[in-house]
């Protein structure tokens, strides 16, 4: 008997042992009028909302760990992070909410047979400039979490990067609005092609992972709308989100989960948003002042100091503090958004489904090699001859598989985990997130494309072990990685381990040395101009040995272009040292010296950190934006990424008006087919007069060689446009505004003028 039937019978037993007065208000499940499929989803959610008592009105707006249901029914296997009771006399199935963007993430339990498809983080999938590839993978985790039993994903993690060194930026689409707001989307909108729905997270500025729990981010309102709200915007508009998870810090002087400004003014009043706003796990701090701000439910309520949306919530609503309008609504956002997603109509199965992994795993693959970036090329030493007779393999644990990202999104991969290990000077509270591989050999791709080769392998601790075997090669392939997990940041984007010097001493032996990058993000790369070549291939997923070899082999095109900048040095960047690093370390010294506290009922998950601000003094300049203001050179700049193939741009069009367009010609030059991803930028001025580049416009295009196509991009308004506080609303600065297109930030390959723009904005 499913949950659904079993709600039913239960439904008709209590009724017919209730007094008739309450009996009344039970709504039997026979007249159940928000059962009829015809009527819209705010309809439906109203007459549930009708029929609903307070008590189970107020059980679906607190939830716990995924864990209570395994607790509750050892047989049930959909343990996600997290669950929030449906009600069952009404046929209103639970919430079972797992999270993340990368896969179903299962790394903290590791149970045996408990395995998803690993996608790439979500950087590589941004390099690969392809609303296409996003959506895929989307649609791909969106159907292994219904499979499993899921209703809600909590994917869709869409905060720029601001500061290179922040341990999360490898789940997030890197440091542009546009490419973060438009990836996010599709993907966003694959996710809920199942019958599912998503959330976007974590609004907002939630940009860094040291002191999460309790820092301000401070930024001016119009230069917050031009920048991570905007991308949140792009990404709501196109992907439809059905929740919002607000993050754990305070922006402006207000949690983000009790930010009236964030919540209602921003989301629910200008952008029109009907789903509802989840909190993150642990990001409550009040009852009445959050639900008035705009928090419709709290999540992972154990991580809380108080379950602030259960036995407080009910007496602040009868106590008049949160009105009974106020409460409905919360209810019915959730209501409404299930019944419109299919999750209450089609519910996910109680029973696990079986799972195409070979077809999902090669939508992994295809996404890790859309997102390679060839950084470096060198007398095309890539692709990689397969003549080659001696191609000794370095590091990287490349004999075993490729490294993953830690924290929430870890997926256990169907390809297995050789690798997993504690993560090195890791404070004890976070001792769930492990160093993973995901088992997919890079040595074993290679050996399979050159059998007539022999190919050794070296761990690399042996520095002039692995030199000696480089200088006896044909080709020195160096794995090199940086691992990155949420809830910590990196002190350095320096490669870690001794590894530069591993690189700088091999390459020394043999320039014929290409290095393979496995990275959550920029890194510094002193020893670049001695390598013959470079690619970044990120945290590639659980097919990523696969994909690079392929990359290197040239079976497909290096098509990947950078979606943040890669610094310099570790001083170029805003905040060159993480703000609050003292404090937080400050505070786990006094925690490391307390004896642990027995039998508590709830954990201070802030570690005992006094909270302190971030000024994101760049503003709506963050990324590229900050390198072109400050006349900074980076190592590669962003949209920066090379082919095996030559494209030539050509013939621009600008059109400017109402609805500004943007068209020119691609051609492939080279000798081979290769995809390409032009990228259009818009010289805008900003409040202070100083004019700096944003990308308004991309499009990834695949080519023969030889072959030509007219793209052409239509240009939204807002990205041209100034965020005007006082009016308020979207103004572009009068005056023709520079266009260029170029294969990256720095290069302008067209240039053109956009005029006659309206002035207002919608
Ligand atoms: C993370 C969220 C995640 C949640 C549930 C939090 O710590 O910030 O991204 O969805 O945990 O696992």
């Amino acid at each position: 008997m499913n949950n659904r039937i079993a709600g039913y019978l239960a439904g008709i037993a209590l009724a017919t042992m209730l007094p008739i007065a309450a009996r009344a208000q039970t709504a039997p499940a026979t007249a159940r009028a928000w059962s009829d499929t015809s009527l819209s989803s705010d309809a439906r959610a109203a007459l549930v909302v009708k029929a609903m008592t307070l008590d189970e009105k107020i059980a679906m707006l607190h939830g716990t760990f995924g864990s209570s249901v395994r607790k509750a029914n050892p047989a049930d296997k959909r343990v996600g992070a997290g669950h929030v009771p449906g009600v069952p006399r009404l046929g209103i199935t639970d919430l079972y909410e797992t999270d993340a963007s990368l896969g179903i993430a299962n790394g903290g339990s590791m149970r045996p047979g408990d395995v998803a498809t690993a996608l790439p983080s979500s950087l590589a999938t941004a390099a690969s400039f392809d609303p296409a590839i996003a959506y895929a993978g989307g649609a791909m985790i969106g159907a292994e979490a219904r499979a499993k039993g899921f209703n809600v994903l909590l994917a869709g993690g869409v905060n720029l990067t601001r500061d290179p060194w922040n341990g999360r930026n490898f789940e997030y689409l890197g440091e542009d609005v546009l490419l973060s707001g438009v990836l996010a989307g599709e993907s966003i909108r694959g996710v809920q092609s199942n019958g599912i729905v998503s959330t976007i997270k974590h609004l907002a500025l939630n940009a860094q992972e040291s002191g999460r729990y309790v820092l301000d981010a401070r930024m001016p309102e119009a230069a917050l709308r031009e920048s991570d709200l905007l991308a949140f915007q792009i990404a709501i508009e196109r992907g439809r989100p059905g929740s919002v998870m607000c993050g754990y810090n305070k922006v402006n002087g207000d949690w983000d989960c009790e930010n009236d400004h964030l919540l209602n003014q921003v989301l629910k009043r200008d952008w029109g948003f009907k789903g509802w706003v989840m909190s993150d796990w642990g990001a409550v701090h009040s009852t009445a002042k959050a639900a008035n701000a705009g928090l419709d439910q709290q999540s992972g309520q154990e991580l809380d100091k108080a379950i602030y949306f259960g036995a407080p919530l009910k007496a602040a609503v009868e106590a008049g503090t949160v009105s009974r309008a106020r409460l409905d609504d919360m209810v019915a956002r959730i209501l409404r958004t299930m019944f419109a997603h299919g999750v209450i109509d089609t519910p996910s199965p109680v029973v696990p489904q079986p799972i195409d992994y070979a077809a999902h795993g090669l939508i992994a693959q295809k996404a890790a090699e859309a997102g390679i970036v060839l950084l470096k090329n060198d007398r095309d030493l890539l692709p990689a001859a397969r003549t080659a007779k001696r191609i000794v393999v370095i590091g990287g644990h490349a004999d075993v598989g490729v490294l993953s990202g830690g924290g929430s999104s870890q997926v256990a991969a169907v390809a297995g985990t050789p690798i997993r290990l504690p993560m090195p000077n890791g404070p004890a509270n976070l001792g769930f997130i492990k160093v993973t591989y995901h088992g997919s050999s890079p040595l074993a791709a290679i050996k399979a494309r050159v059998p007539d080769a022999v190919v050794t392998y070296l761990d690399g601790k042996d520095v002039a072990a692995a030199a000696d075997a480089a200088r006896a090669a044909d080709l020195v392939f160096v794995f090199a990685t940086q691992w990155r997990t949420e809830a910590i940041d990196l002190a350095t984007l320096a490669l870690p381990d001794g590894q530069d010097a591993l690189i700088e001493t091999v390459a020394a032996a043999n320039p014929r040395t290409a290095v393979v990058l496995e990275t959550g993000g920029a890194v510094l790369m002193p020893w670049l101009s001695k390598v013959g070549a470079v690619i970044e291939a990120w945290y590639p997923g659980e097919r990523g040995g696969e994909a690079i070899a392929r990359v290197l082999f040239g079976e497909v095109d290096a098509t990947g272009r950078l979606p943040l900048t890669f610094p310099a040095s570790d001083r170029q960047m805003p905040r060159p040292d993480i703000p609050g690093l003292d404090k937080v370390n400050e505070a786990a010294a006094r925690q490391a010296s307390k004896p642990p506290t027995v039998g508590a009922t709830t954990i201070d998950i802030s570690g005992g950190v006094e909270s302190f601000p971030v000024d994101y003094v760049e503003g709506a300049d963050a990324g590229y934006r900050w390198y072109s203001r400050t006349e900074a050179k980076p190592l590669f700049p962003f949209g920066y990424g090379l082919s095996y193939t030559r494209f030539a741009y050509s013939d621009l069009t600008v059109t400017g008006g109402i609805a500004p367009r943007v068209s020119f010609t691609v051609t492939n030059g080279g000798r081979r087919a290769g995809s390409d991803a032009p990228q259009v930028y818009a010289s805008v001025a900003g409040a202070d007069g100083v004019s700096v580049q944003r990308l308004v416009g991309f499009e990834r295009v695949t080519l023969r060689s030889g072959e030509s196509r007219r793209v052409s991009v239509s240009l939204d308004l807002r990205l041209l446009a100034r965020y005007d506080v006082t009016k308020p609303g979207w103004r572009i600065p009068p005056g023709a505004v520079p266009i260029m297109v170029g294969h990256n930030v720095e290069t302008p390959t067209l240039n053109g003028m956009l005029d006659r723009l309206p002035h207002r904005v919608k």
